[in-house]
This record gives C-alpha cells, structure tokens and sequence, in this order.
C-alpha cells in the first residue's frame, strides 16, 4: 500500500536557525485523493507545503514522487513533477496582469504545449479573471487574488495541488466558495493536499487527515473519524 502513493513523504524535518519547525513528519497519498493537514497557528502547516515544494530546506527526511526522490531538487523541477502550490498569502505578482501572472504559470515544460486549452480552462472556472485579464493583479480584490492563486497552480498542469490556507482572509461566502472550486478540481482528477486552520471544513470536504502539532503529526484518520474524536472536537472544534 505505502508503495503506491503518489506523495510519500518519510521523517521530513525542517529548521530554522536551529529550531525544528518539522520534527519528523510522514504521510502518504494516493493518486486522486483529497487529504487535508490541519493545525493551529505555528503547528508548522506552510514549512510542511514550502519544504515538499523546495521552496524551504529539509533537514531530513524523505520526499517521493512517484517513488522518485525528489528532496533535493529545486523547485522549478519540482513543478515539473507534477507538484503546483497555492501559496499562503498568494504571492501573485501585483505589477503585471492578470493574464500574464497565469501565462507564468502554464511556461512550464509539461504544460507549454496546451497553455491557450488550459488558460481557457481556466476562465471557464473563474469567469471573474476572464473578465479582469487585462487588469494588474495588484488591483483584485483578496477573493480573486486567491481565485488567481489557484489559476496560476492550474496553468502548469499538476497533478498534485497543495493549497495553503485557501480560506484565509476570506468571508464565510467566499470561503464556501473557495473550498467548493478545490472540491471540483478534486472531483476533476487533481489530487489534492489542504492545508488549513479551518478544521471543521476541511475535515468535511477530505476522506482522510492529519493533525499537526508544534512540527508532528499527533493523530491521523478518515476524516469522519477525526470529526467525531472528543480531543479533536475539544481542541479545535469548540464543542
Ligand atoms: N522563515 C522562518 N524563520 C524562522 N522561523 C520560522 C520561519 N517560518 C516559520 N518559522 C517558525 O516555524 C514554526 C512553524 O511555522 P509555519 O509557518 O510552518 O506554521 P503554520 O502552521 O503554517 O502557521 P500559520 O497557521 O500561522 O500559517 C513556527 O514556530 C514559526 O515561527
Ligand atoms: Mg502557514
């Protein structure tokens, strides 16, 4: 079973400055699953997504993709695996357009030769950034800097997404919203990897989580599991 997971990640720690953010972490998914990781503020959840991306050092452990190591290869190559993120806080580039930052997205090598099929994808999901093209990306609201976020993950083709927070920052409309477009590329074949302080949503949307705490995985399950587990409940479901 371990063998077969699309995303095997074994003991991956990450520090800084000689304080361990990850201390150890390992999970697995399968190829069309939708996996959420939740946990409170500092729990280590963006270390976790920077590190699988490249974008943060491990100090240990082990990335595979496909049973390819992939831990020390650079984020570009990364990409190119079939790995896209959906960065806590965005970071979409305010100074171009809206158009452009997606066109970054689809200059991979694996999605090169369909940018114009995949950019068209796109709007079909998000009608607000076909009708916002030409508009600097500075100018959006935090709604479709976020809706941009994910087009720009979808323009290179992933297989995987890890989205970091998608709610954050969102009205609970917007926020439905949000979790509704991660479900339907979910259902659309795109594995999926939630990261989220939202624990009750998340763990609604995911078959399977994993609680993190202060750099470890402390509980993991199916989802209906953990939603109906007393400490869970206590600690991040107010119940
Ligand atoms: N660049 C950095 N330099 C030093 N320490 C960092 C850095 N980034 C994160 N940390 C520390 O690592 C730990 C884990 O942080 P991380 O951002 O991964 O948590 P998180 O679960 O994403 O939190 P949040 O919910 O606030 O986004 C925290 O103690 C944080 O202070
Ligand atoms: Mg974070």
């Amino acid at each position: 079973m371990l063998d077969d997971a699309l995303l095997a990640i074994d003991n991956l720690c990450v520090a800084y400055d000689g304080s361990n953010a990850l201390n150890g972490v390992s999970l697995r998914i399968s190829k069309g699953e939708l996996i959420c990781v939740v946990g409170a503020n500092g729990a280590g959840k963006t270390s976790l997504i920077r590190s699988i991306a490249g974008i943060v050092p491990s100090s240990g452990g082990s990335v595979r993709m496909k049973g390819v190591d992939i831990t020390r290869l650079p984020p570009w190559e990364i990409c190119e695996m079939g790995i896209a993120q959906v960065a806590e806080g965005r970071q979409i580039f305010s100074a171009l357009s809206v158009e452009d930052n997606l066109l970054i997205g689809g200059a991979l090598k694996r999605a090169r030769d369909d940018q114009m099929g995949t950019l068209e994808f796109v709007y079909q999901l998000f009608e607000r950034l076909r009708e916002r093209r030409r508009q600097l990306a500075g100018t959006l609201s935090g709604g479709e800097q976020q809706m941009l976020a994910i087009g720009r993950a979808i323009m290179s083709k992933p297989e995987v997404v890890m989205f970091d927070e998608p709610s954050i920052g969102l009205s609970p409309a917007l926020t439905d919203v949000m979790f509704g477009v991660v479900k339907s590329l979910n259902d659309q074949g795109i594995t999926v990897l939630l990261v989220e302080q939202n624990v009750a949503k998340s763990l609604a949307l995911s078959s399977r989580g994993y609680v993190l705490e202060n750099g470890s995985v402390v509980l993991h399950g199916s989802s209906k599991e953990l939603l109906e587990n007393p400490d869970i409940q206590r600690a991040y479901l107010g119940m």
